[in-house]
């Protein structure tokens, strides 16, 4: 029988669903991790840039994956980067070259639609995609402490985020951006959808399991630093952030505001991709270490594209940036 990709739509994407739930619910019911997916297509954002594809035997789904249609800024240049995601095989086929497959098929039909780059997160040992000519990006994880002595939380003005706030989170992404070799360029409606998969994943899940706090520092009306945080089985990741002031002083400031709205809890442990250079005076680094997940790039187009070896300072990528 020939192989063929389809949309992961009707009974095929049910049966994808069924396949990857047990490995990627995230405490989410099977009824829920569907709606789950079905809502994050309908953001803004998704509608034009995310999917999820299938490798069909015949009748029979062999394996999937998502795509997602990303810019990421590489050296100054935007370029546009197919985002591959979920790679998954149905167990009785594994082994057989199905993902190789699979993986190939959705690079080349993105080569010829003129993207530049293939990125992907691997959870397995990379020796998988390296054979498919990926090579890892470094990037940290910080484990930070937040100064909280001097009695009583700092005097700024912290609110929710919402939408009015896009603009000017854009514009400190795009400011952060501008300083590393490698990013992603992030519109407004990216960062909105960043937001909407975060309080879905949360208001779709067990109550309190995951909370989500989206927050702005305003000054003259307009957001001057952003935080969106998911506090998770007493860890707080910082999935995004950003400063107008270089040195990180107000969101050094918000996350002091925070710990202050939870006396007497157990202080929770606070991690974030954090980029080089914006940690923020009043907050320690306890540990950096490579991430668990290895973020993997190739070239398309042409395989002479630059790609030096980057060093993890010189990569600004946000935990809620993953795929
Ligand atoms: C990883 C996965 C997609 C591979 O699918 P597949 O169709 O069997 O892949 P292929 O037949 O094209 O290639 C098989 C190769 O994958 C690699 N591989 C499979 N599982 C792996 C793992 N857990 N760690 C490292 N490499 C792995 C091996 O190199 C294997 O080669 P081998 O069969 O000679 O040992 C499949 O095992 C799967 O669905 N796993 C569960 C979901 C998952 O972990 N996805 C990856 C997320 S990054």
């Amino acid at each position: 029988m020939a192989l063929t990709v389809v949309p992961a739509v009707g009974p095929v994407l049910e049966r994808v669903l069924d396949d990857t739930f047990p490995l990627w619910h995230e405490g989410l019911t099977r009824e829920k991790y569907g709606r789950y997916w079905a809502a994050q297509l309908k953001t803004p954002w998704s509608a034009a840039h995310l999917d999820r594809v299938a490798l069909q035997d015949g009748p029979h789904t062999v394996s999937s994956a998502k795509r997602y249609d990303l810019a990421f800024l590489i050296d100054g240049r935007i370029r546009r980067v197919l985002g591959i995601g979920a790679v998954f095989t149905a167990p009785a086929y594994r082994g057989r070259g199905a993902a190789t497959e699979l993986l190939t098929r959705l690079m080349e039909r993105a080569e010829a639609e003129g993207y530049e780059f293939a990125a992907l997160f691997s959870a397995i040992a990379p020796a998988f995609y390296e054979q498919l000519d990926f090579v890892p990006v470094p990037l940290t994880e910080r484990r930070l402490e937040v100064d909280q002595k001097g009695g009583g939380p700092p005097a700024v003005l912290v609110r929710s985020g919402d939408d009015r706030d896009l603009p000017a989170i854009a514009e400190m992404s795009a400011a952060r951006a501008a300083g590393a070799r490698l990013s992603v360029a992030r519109g407004e409606d990216y960062i909105k959808f960043g937001v909407a998969r975060q309080r879905l994943l949360a208001g779709l899940g067990p109550p309190g399991l995951r909370e989500v706090e989206f927050l702005v520092t305003e000054e003259g009306h307009q957001a001057v630093a952003y935080l969106l945080c998911v506090a998770h089985l007493g860890r707080w990741t910082i999935e995004d952030a950003g400063d107008r002031d270089p040195s990180g002083a107000r969101l050094g400031a918000m996350l002091q505001v925070m710990l202050s709205r939870h006396p007497g809890e157990a202080v929770p442990e606070i991690r974030g991709w954090f980029p080089h250079g914006l940690i923020p005076p009043q907050v320690r680094v306890a540990s950096a270490t490579p991430t668990r997940e290895v973020l993997m790039i190739r070239p398309l187009k042409d395989r002479m594209l630059p790609l030096p070896p980057l060093s993890a300072e010189e990569v600004t990528f946000w935990h809620g940036d993953r795929f």
